[in-house]
Order: structure tokens, then C-alpha cells, then sequence
């Protein structure tokens, strides 16, 4: 009796769990978030009214200052700067660096967040003509438009860390058109102003970004580019889903159920975002490289200097009264990571491995470089094909730890007992020799590291000696206690 009602409970959770999935033939407006996925504005005023913005009404200094204060508010509620030093826009951070505000601003509990991206992932795959983009001629993000005497110091674009090595763009979409086909594809990269029109940017190994550029240069010529600045949360997200190519933008669509409305530039033939704070037009100028770096990265080391790609700015535009949109290195870029490889990593793997029931990628692997597996286990050794395709699915990853469905993935305590109780080291290592890592870990060498995978599940069929202690559950408003 008492093992049928935990099968049970069991399948309910699992509809739970799974329910954002078995949608996914239908494009999906995400229910009652109104534009707060779209337009950042919205966004701040929602955060505000809900009580997890805080303004800081003194005036700092975008070189350090900025971030000094924006670190000890890391974590905790968004944040406003309304006075930034030689600037007349306000800067706002902290967006992604709490997990529950980004749960509020999705309607959902914050481990839900990966679940709504991967339906939306899962929807977009099996119809990708769904909500073609609207191109407007006019829109917000070009009310204000500058084309002569450009000057991106104009911008209250911070310095972060004491080593950066200039302010940067760190939170803006960089939006550019296939050569070959035409279709426009967006990708975050880190980007430091050199001068009042000149940028210098990193394209990591494998980018779509990285394989147009070959192409332009091949001939010669400039590759045009919109850089766009608070644009909203879906589609700033969806920027960073790993293998999903030119179709990012439309998959932002599948999540708030409306196209993504874009706009033409005024100076290049590219699309730029019609609900961005800011849009600089630009092209990247073919075999020119200039310093880049240092930056304050993911992996809370500084990413080193180097000669690096260049682009030089055509216009600006934005909104009458735009905010500027910056991210503080840490915990902020490993929920954004962390969110899009967690719905990359579930819908891929759980196609070969329907046991697979969460993916999450927690803080002290930057987000980026580590995994835990949920899993419920059909047979013995399917946790080891689930530990595989993680690493296939998103090749950053250098430690993949597998749990039972009774450890809680969100709590290091919970998979370190599992490590613990269930993890035998003769038996339970994957050791995969010189994979492709992520460049900007300084464990990897020449591009390879060696990664691990970690068995914490317990044995099946789970013998005795395996079964969880488990306490009553009681709702302790019925007892009084002093
Ligand atoms: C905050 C943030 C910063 C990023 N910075 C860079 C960067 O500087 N260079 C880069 O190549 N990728 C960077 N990425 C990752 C790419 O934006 C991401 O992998 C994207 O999906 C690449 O697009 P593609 O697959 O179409 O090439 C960043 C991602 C985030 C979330």
C-alpha cells in the first residue's frame, strides 16, 4: 500500500514537473507577465512595485564605485543606480543574480524557470515558421536617434573589477545576419568602449558570431552589427542557449507567445531590437584587432588581454529616457548561464534518457562547469548514459554529479549526502580524458580538460540499506508552540 501511494505521489510530481513539456506542440504565452519579459521598463517597474528594487539616489562613479556597491548587494533585490558620474541615464543591475526574482518575474517557483525555457526550446523545434519577427520602422529603441559626433562615453557604462580593463558593454545582445542566408542571430558578448565610436569585443572558439566574420573577411568587408542594450528578459536569456543557432529570437517568442518585435537600424542593414534601452549601430571592421581585457569573468578570474576584434560605431539610439543595462560578474552570469544550460541540458538529454527528471547547475560551478542530474532510475547504468549526454549536451561542463530523485539538487548538503552515502569511488567514476572545455576556465589547456562524472545514485532496485529516513509530516500551526 505504502509503496503504490509513493508510486503515485511520485507520478504526480513528475506530470508536475513535466507539464511545461508535454505543451510544447503549442506555442506557449507564458500566463500573466504582461511585457515584463520584453520590455526591461516594465520589468523594473514590476520589480519595484513588488518590492525587490532598491534605488541608489546618491551619485557614484562608474569606474569601480558602480560595482563596489552593486557587489554587497549581490543576491538580494535588483538594483537602480539613478546618479552615474558623467552620464545622464541611470544604470540598472542585479536582474539575474536571485533565482526567486527571476521565478516572480516568470510567474513561477524559481526551479520552474528552466522548465518554461526548455517548453519554449521544445515548442520552437516543432515549428519554427511560428511567430515570424515583426521589423518596424520606428519603435522605442530608436525615439532618440544620434548619427553625427557619436560618443560612447556618453553612456554610463561601468568599470567593474580593480584589474578591468575599460568600461563594457556586458549584458547587451549583439545582433548580426548571416551572411550565407540572411537570417539574424543574437549572442551576449562582452565588449569594452576604446573610444568615443570604437568597441573591441570576445568571440569565443564555435560562435555563429566567429564563423560570419570568417566569411566577411574571406571578402574583405565589414561585417554590420547592432549591439543592444536592456532589451527583456526572454530574449536576453534565450541569447545564450547553447546550439540553437539563428532560431534564439524566435524562441523568446515561444516563451511570451508573441513574435519579438524588432526594428531597422538607421545606419546598417541589420535588425535591432524595438523594445531596447539602447542600440548602437556598428560594423566590425574585417582583419583589424585591438586590446581587449582584462574583464571580470564567470569564473571569477580576470579573462586576460589580448588583441581581439574590433568594431566601429555608426550611430547610437535609444529611448527618451532609457536605463543602461550592466551585469556584475558572479552570481548574475551563472543564473544566466546556468538557466539556458539547465533547459539545453534537460530537453536534450531527456529524449535518450526519458529518467531524467532536473538539471541544475549550482553556483560553485559558476553555473557553467558543473551539473547535477536528477534522475529516476528505470535500470541500473542509466545514470552513466544521462552523465554522457550532459557532457554532450553542453560541453562546458567539467563535473557531472547523478542523484536519486529523493536528494534535493537545489542543496549542496542534500547531493554532498548523497556523495556521501551513495557514491562508491571503485565504481563510480566516468572519467573522460581531454574533452573540449570552455576557454575561459583556467583548467583548461590547449582547449581540453579532463572531466568526471560521479554515480550518487543508489543501487537498483534500491535495497533496504538504501531507504531514506523519513520523518511524519505535520503542519505545526495546529500545534502551539512557545
Ligand atoms: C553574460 C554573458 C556573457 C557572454 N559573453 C560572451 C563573450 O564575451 N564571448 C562569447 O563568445 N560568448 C559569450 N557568451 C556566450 C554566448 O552569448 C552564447 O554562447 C551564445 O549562445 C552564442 O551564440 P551562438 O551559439 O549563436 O554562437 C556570453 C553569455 C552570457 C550569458
Amino acid at each position: 500500500m505504502k509503496r503504490t501511494t509513493h508510486r503515485l505521489l511520485l507520478f504526480a510530481f513528475t506530470i508536475l514537473i513535466f507539464v511545461p513539456f508535454s505543451v510544447s506542440a503549442q506555442p506557449s504565452a507564458w500566463p500573466q507577465t504582461g511585457d515584463r519579459l520584453v520590455d526591461l521598463k516594465a520589468c523594473i517597474d514590476y520589480l519595484e512595485k513588488t518590492g525587490n528594487l532598491v534605488r541608489v539616489k546618491s551619485e557614484v562613479d562608474p569606474v569601480h564605485e558602480l560595482a563596489g556597491i552593486a557587489k554587497k548587494h549581490e543576491g538580494k533585490k535588483c538594483i537602480l543606480f539613478e546618479k552615474v558620474k558623467g552620464s545622464s541615464f541611470p544604470v540598472f543591475m542585479g536582474l539575474l543574480w536571485n533565482r526567486d526574482t527571476v521565478g516572480a518575474l516568470f510567474n513561477v517557483p524559481r526551479e520552474q524557470v528552466p522548465f518554461i525555457i526548455g517548453a519554449a526550446i521544445g515548442s520552437w523545434r516543432k515549428d519554427k515558421s511560428a511567430f515570424p519577427p515583426e521589423i518596424l520602422e520606428k519603435g522605442p529603441a530608436n525615439e532618440v536617434v544620434v548619427t553625427r559626433n557619436v560618443n560612447l562615453y556618453d553612456l554610463p557604462a561601468p568599470v567593474h573589477a580593480l584589474k578591468d580593463g575599460g568600461p563594457y558593454f556586458d549584458s547587451s545582445v549583439v545582433v548580426v545576419n548571416d551572411p550565407e542566408t540572411g537570417m539574424p542571430n543574437i549572442s551576449i558578448h562582452r565588449i569594452m568602449i576604446t573610444g568615443k565610436d570604437r568597441l573591441s569585443f570576445l568571440i569565443d572558439p564555435g560562435r555563429h558570431l566567429g564563423a560570419y566574420l570568417d566569411v566577411m573577411e574571406k571578402k574583405g568587408k565589414p561585417l554590420p552589427v547592432t549591439i543592444n542594450n536592456g532589451v527583456g528578459l526572454a530574449p536576453w536569456l534565450v541569447s545564450s542557449v547553447p546550439g540553437t543557432g539563428p532560431g534564439k529570437a524566435n524562441i523568446a517568442s515561444h516563451i511570451v507567445g508573441k513574435p519579438i518585435r524588432f526594428i531597422k537600424a538607421q545606419t546598417v542593414d541589420v535588425p535591432a531590437f524595438a523594445d531596447a534601452q539602447f542600440v548602437i549601430e556598428a560594423e566590425i571592421l574585417p582583419h583589424v584587432r585591438e586590446t581587449e581585457g582584462p574583464f571580470a569573468e564567470v569564473t571569477g578570474y580576470y579573462g586576460q588581454q589580448d588583441k581581439r576584434w574590433v568594431m566601429r560605431v555608426k550611430a547610437i539610439t535609444h529611448r527618451k529616457n532609457p536605463v543602461f543595462h550592466s551585469l556584475l560578474s558572479g552570481q548574475e552570469v551563472w543564473n544566466a548561464v546556468g538557466f539556458t544550460a539547465e533547459a539545453k541540458i534537460f530537453v536534450t538529454v531527456q529524449q535518450k534518457v526519458p529518467d531524467l527528471k532536473a538539471v541544475y547547475l549550482p553556483p560553485g560551478g559558476c553555473g557553467f562547469y558543473g551539473a547535477v542530474l536528477q534522475l529516476i532510475k528505470s535500470r541500473e547504468g542509466v545514470q552513466n548514459d544521462a552523465i554522457q549526454e550532459a557532457f554532450k549536451a553542453f560541453p562546458s561542463l567539467q563535473w557531472v554529479v547523478a542523484v536519486d530523485e529523493d536528494v534535493n539538487i537545489y542543496d549542496p548538503v542534500d547531493v554532498e549526502w548523497a556523495i556521501t552515502t551513495r557514491f562508491n569511488a571503485k565504481k563510480g567514476f566516468l572519467i573522460l580524458k581531454d574533452q573540449p572545455g570552455h576557454i575561459l576556465n583556467p583548467m583548461v589547456e590547449g582547449g581540453l580538460v579532463t572531466k568526471v562524472g560521479v554515480d550518487a545514485t543508489a543501487p537498483f532496485p534500491r535495497t533496504p540499506a538504501f531507504e531514506r529516513v523519513k520523518f511524519k509530516d505535520v503542519n505545526l500551526e495546529d500545534y502551539v508552540i512557545e
